[in-house]
């Protein structure tokens, strides 16, 4: 899980390169580094965050027009400056940046150790020691050699001082494009890297590579080495999307947006949303799969399509899901992802093609690999995401979700009008949320000061409290567990303390709201300490009191509040929000 980035052109590479990485640092924070071409390969890389390298090292001041560079999140070897990319062979001549895992590197280390010296505890520096053996005099035969002996996933950039005016690039299951610009080429772990110089990209799938010029653009096939012809991508992500407009932080900006991107997805084209709903009306067997932030989006929709479609859907983690489904060729999966990139849910899509099942996609990220092979994409159009903590991509993948499930109740000969007039109103009551933010920081102030929390809903919003805990604990480091309000009783209501503190996501008058009411008491006569939100009004000291919509939509009303207190708790302890430690903003593998 880790960002990479190269331009080859008349311009000075390494500041592409550096700005590239910028726009990648989402993608795994701990160090990175940028190889460039003048008349030798020069490097330059560290560990740390990128503005703290370039603050060190002028990591963007390298002379030459082709550069190639990685922002890395570890996974072979420790935070080093040695494990940092790019990777250089024995000469000093080849540069290699990676994004992958190569399973089969322990073997191919120990062979190569006896010709070849080894600086890092990377899998990847076998990958540039193994084309310095297979170089003989042209570097794209070399990379092809070199890629027929390794085994798993890899998105590659390689230069050479031997032919400093090529980026040899390739593809398996790690995601690359390369953006096409005046007076050079651009490629990158995703648009971000090249959006503000490129608007045209070529997506690579797997088992392809390229060989990329400053003014050409040549892609082939691995396995046959023909010359393939790939549909140009037209982007309209706007560049703004990449910034923070004033808020202190991607995640509250994207907070804020939520009204604006749900009003997108309610604005996708219905027949983009029927033709996906007809398929789920065909299906004997629905499976929904995520993972993270997207699973709980799954969640939700199970309650969805079961009370408004009548429609039994089953959400899996998609980690789990080779595990626990029964799929065939009568089965439809959905996976839902933002990035379009995460390893399991790709795993658990691929599967489920395997096994002859039909693939549907709802995905935010424009050319990334889930839109390459499933048979149904919605794209959810909100915009990009930056901060790790999926926020407004969530209440999207909902908008989606809730769609289908209208759709489907519809071809089902139901009546949805009601739902669907209120539904309408969604991104407005969100508005009137966002507009009590004053008083949902002061909650995180007052009530967030012990280090365990307990996040309980019932029915639809257990999810919600699931997705609570999760924003929380992220980038709060604060313990939390989100459950079903019933499910306290039975062990979890024992660690009631002083240190336990308890969040209950309370409904408008409902069955299920009169039920929670009396699980909270059974809190409180342990001398549990509990926050309520609530969109009815209540008779506690500690709440937070909501716009009322009916039960089956308040997990979009809810959601701006627990987001909003996850956000306020980080920011009072000082953590970096965007970029918790020790997380990515798509997890590329296993
Ligand atoms: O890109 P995806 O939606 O597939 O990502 C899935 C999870 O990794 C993601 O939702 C993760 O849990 C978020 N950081 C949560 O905020």
């Amino acid at each position: 899980m880790c960002g990479i980035t190269g331009y080859v052109g008349t311009g000075k590479a390494s500041r592409y390169v550096f700005e590239g990485l910028k726009k990648l640092e989402y993608r795994g924070y701990d160090s990175c580094g940028i190889a460039a071409i003048d008349d030798i390969i020069r490097v330059k890389k560290d560990t740390g965050m990128i503005d703290e390298i370039e603050e060190r090292i002028d990591l963007s001041e390298l002379p030459g027009c082709i550069a190639i560079g990685h922002t890395r999140w570890a996974t072979h070897g420790g935070v080093t400056v040695e494990n940092a990319h790019p990777h250089l062979d024995c000469s000093g001549t080849i540069a290699v940046v990676h994004n992958g895992i190569i399973s089969n590197y322990k073997e191919l280390r120990k062979e190569l150790e006896k010709k070849h010296r080894f600086t890092s505890d990377t899998d990847t520096e076998v990958l540039v020691h193994l084309i310095e053996e297979n170089y003989k005099q042209n570097l794209e035969e070399a990379v092809i050699n070199t890629l027929k002996r390794i085994k798993g996933t890899y998105a590659l950039l390689v230069i050479s001082s031997e032919e400093p005016d090529r980026i040899i690039v390739a593809r398996k299951e790690s995601p690359l494009l390369i953006g096409l610009g005046d007076g050079g080429n651009f490629v990158g772990s995703d648009v971000s890297a090249f959006l503000a110089h490129s608007r045209k990209a070529i997506p690579l799938d797997d088992d392809e590579y390229a060989v990329i010029t400053g003014n050409s653009v040549e892609v082939k096939s691995i396995i046959t080495g023909k010359k393939l012809d790939k549909d140009i991508l037209e982007i309209e992500l706007t560049e703004k999307a990449a910034m923070k407009e004033g808020y202190p932080y991607f995640m509250l900006k994207e907070i804020h947006e939520q009204p604006s991107t749900i009003t997108s997805a309610q604005n996708i084209y219905p027949e983009e949303i029927r033709t996906v709903a007809e398929a789920m009306q065909k299906a004997e067997k629905i499976y929904l799969t995520g993972a993270g932030t997207s699973l709980h989006a799954c969640e939700v929709a199970e309650y969805w399509f079961s009370k408004i479609a009548g429609k039994l859907v089953v959400a899996v983690d998609s980690s789990e899901l080779e595990n626990r489904a029964v799929v065939d060729n009568k089965t439809l999966v959905i996976g839902v992802t933002q990035s379009g990139e995460t390893y399991d849910t790709l795993s658990a899509m691929r599967f489920a093609k395997k096994m002859g099942a039909e693939i549907g996609v709802i995905v935010n990220v424009i050319g990334s690999t889930a839109t390459r092979f499933a048979e149904y994409v919605i794209m959810q159009s909100s915009g990009m995401e930056v901060s790790v903590a999926a926020t407004k991509t969530y209440t999207s993948q909902l908008s989606v979700l809730l769609r289908l499930a209208i759709e489907l109740a519809k071809l089902e000969g139901k009546d949805v009008k009601v739902i669907e007039k209120e539904f309408s109103s969604i991104p407005d009551k969100m508005r009137q949320v966002l507009s009590i933010e004053d008083e949902i920081k002061g909650k995180a102030d007052s009530f967030f000061n012990v280090s365990n929390y307990l996040f309980i809903g019932k029915g639809i919003n257990t999810p919600t409290a699931e997705e609570a805990a999760l924003k929380l604990k992220e980038i709060t480091y604060l313990h939390a567990e989100g459950m079903s309000a019933g499910l306290l009783k039975h062990g979890t209501i024992s660690l009631i303390d002083e240190n336990m503190s308890t969040i209950a996501f309370l409904p408008s008058d409902s069955e299920n709201s009169a039920k929670m009411l009396s699980n909270i008491q059974e809190v409180s006569a342990r001398d549990g300490r509990v926050l309520i939100i609530s969109q009815g009004k209540v008779d506690e000291d500690e709440f937070i009191s909501l716009p009322d919509t009916s039960e089956v939509l308040s997990p979009f009303i809810f959601s701006p509040v627990f987001q909003l207190l996850a956000y306020y708790v980080a920011v009072k302890l000082g953590r970096n929000v965007d970029k918790p430690r020790a997380l990515a903003k798509s997890v590329t593998v296993e």
